[in-house]
C-alpha cells in the first residue's frame, strides 16, 4: 500500500491504564492505510529532544493488556513556552512528520491546540486520565480501571472497618475533580463522598452528625468516606471527625495505585476505538480537534471548546449516594 502520511505518537501527562491500547491501535490502524509511525519517547519531552523511533506492529504486540505507557511519559513545563515548541517543530519538520497524535489528558491537549495554531501539522488529541473531567467524551481512557482499582480496595476496607466499629475516610485521586470519587463511592456503598464540585460535601460538622447517625442509631457496623484529593485530605479530615464524633476513625491514602494495573475491557476498548479513530480523522484531513466517545459514537470536538467547557459532574450518583447511605 502507497505510504501516504508519516504519524508521530506521544503519551503525555499522567499515565493512564489503556494508553498502550491506544498505541497499538494507532499504530496498527496507520500501518494498515499504509502510513508510516514513529514513537516519541516520553511525551513533549521526546518532542523537545528528537528522542523518537519508527513504530512496527511487533512493538505494539502482547501491550494491549499492561497498564502505564511502554514509551514514557512526562510532565515538561517548558513546552508550555512558545519559543522552546519551536525546537520540537523544527525536529518534526526535518523527520518530514505531517501529522501528530497526542494521548493525554487536560494539560497535554492545551499542547495539541498550542501546536495547531503555530503549525501546518495535522494534530489530534485523544484523551487519557484517571480524573474523567476532559469535555467531549464521556469517559477518558483509564478512568474505569482506576475505578475498580480504587473499588478494589475500599471493599477490602470495609471488611476492617466493620470488623473494629470504625469510620475509614479514603482518599482517592482526582487533582480538581470528584469524577473517581463519586463514582467508587456509589459503586462502594460509602456513607459519604466529598468533591470539590460539591462545596457543602465538606462541611465536616455535618458529615460528622449524619456518620455519629449512621454508626449509633442506624446500628451500621461501619462507615466510609470517600474524599477526592481535590476536596481535602483523608488524614485531618479523619482527626476532626474522630474529635467530633468521638468514634474511632482511619484514614487511607489510595495514591498511584489506582493508575497502575491492567486495564479493563471497558479501557481497552474505548481505547483501540479512539485511537483508530484518530488515525481515520488524519486521513481526512482533521486538526486540532480531540476524539471522544459520546454515547457510544466517536466524535470529534474542536479542542478550542474542550479546553474551554468543564466536563459536567454526575449530581445523580452523588443525590443517590446520599439517598441510599442511611
Ligand atoms: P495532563 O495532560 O495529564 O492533564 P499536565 O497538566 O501535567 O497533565 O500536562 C502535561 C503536559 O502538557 C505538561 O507537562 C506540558 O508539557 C503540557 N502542557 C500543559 N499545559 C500546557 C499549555 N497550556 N500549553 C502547552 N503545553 C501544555
Ligand atoms: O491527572 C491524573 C492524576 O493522577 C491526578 O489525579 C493526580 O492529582 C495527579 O495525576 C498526580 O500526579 P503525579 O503522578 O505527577 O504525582
Amino acid at each position: 500500500m502507497e505510504c501516504k502520511r508519516h504519524i508521530a505518537v506521544l503519551t503525555s501527562g499522567g499515565d493512564s491504564p489503556g494508553m498502550n491500547a491506544c498505541l497499538r491501535a494507532i499504530t496498527r490502524g496507520s500501518l494498515y492505510r499504509g502510513c508510516r509511525v514513529t514513537g516519541i519517547i516520553d511525551g513533549y519531552q521526546g518532542l523537545l529532544t528528537g528522542n523518537a523511533f519508527p513504530l512496527t506492529s511487533r512493538h505494539v504486540g502482547g501491550i494491549i493488556d499492561h497498564g502505564g505507557t511502554f514509551l514514557g511519559t512526562s510532565r515538561c513545563p517548558e513546552f508550555k513556552k512558545s519559543s522552546t515548541r519551536r525546537r520540537g517543530y523544527l525536529w518534526l519538520e526535518e523527520q518530514e512528520i505531517d501529522a501528530l497524535v497526542v494521548i493525554g489528558g487536560n494539560g497535554s491537549l492545551a499542547g495539541v491546540h498550542d501546536i495547531a495554531l503555530e503549525t501546518d501539522i495535522k494534530v489530534i488529541g485523544v484523551p487519557a486520565s484517571i480524573d474523567n473531567d476532559i469535555y467531549g467524551t464521556d469517559n477518558s481512557i483509564g478512568f474505569d480501571t482506576a475505578v475498580n482499582n480504587a473499588l478494589d480496595l475500599v471493599d477490602k476496607l470495609r471488611q476492617t472497618a466493620d470488623s473494629h466499629h470504625r469510620i475509614f475516610v479514603v482518599e482517592v485521586m482526582g487533582r480538581d475533580s470528584g469524577a473517581l470519587a463519586v463514582e467508587v463511592a456509589l459503586a462502594g456503598g460509602a456513607e459519604a463522598v466529598l468533591v470539590p464540585e460539591v462545596p457543602g460535601s465538606h462541611d465536616i460538622r455535618t458529615l460528622a452528625e449524619k456518620l455519629s447517625v449512621n454508626l449509633r442509631i442506624s446500628k451500621k457496623k461501619s462507615a466510609v468516606v470517600i474524599c477526592a484529593e481535590g476536596a481535602a485530605h483523608a488524614v485531618p479530615v479523619a482527626r476532626r471527625l474522630e474529635e467530633l464524633t468521638q468514634l474511632e476513625c482511619r484514614a487511607t491514602v489510595l495514591g498511584h495505585v489506582q493508575r497502575g494495573g491492567s486495564p479493563t475491557s471497558y479501557d481497552r476498548n474505548l481505547a483501540s476505538r479512539l485511537g483508530s479513530g484518530a488515525v481515520c480523522g488524519i486521513e481526512e484531513g482533521l486538526t486540532d480537534v480531540m476524539i471522544g466517545l459520546q454515547s457510544n459514537q466517536r466524535h470529534f470536538t474542536p479542542l478550542e471548546k474542550v479546553l474551554a467547557t468543564e466536563h459536567s459532574f454526575n449530581h445523580e450518583e452523588y443525590d443517590l449516594l446520599t439517598q441510599l447511605s442511611i
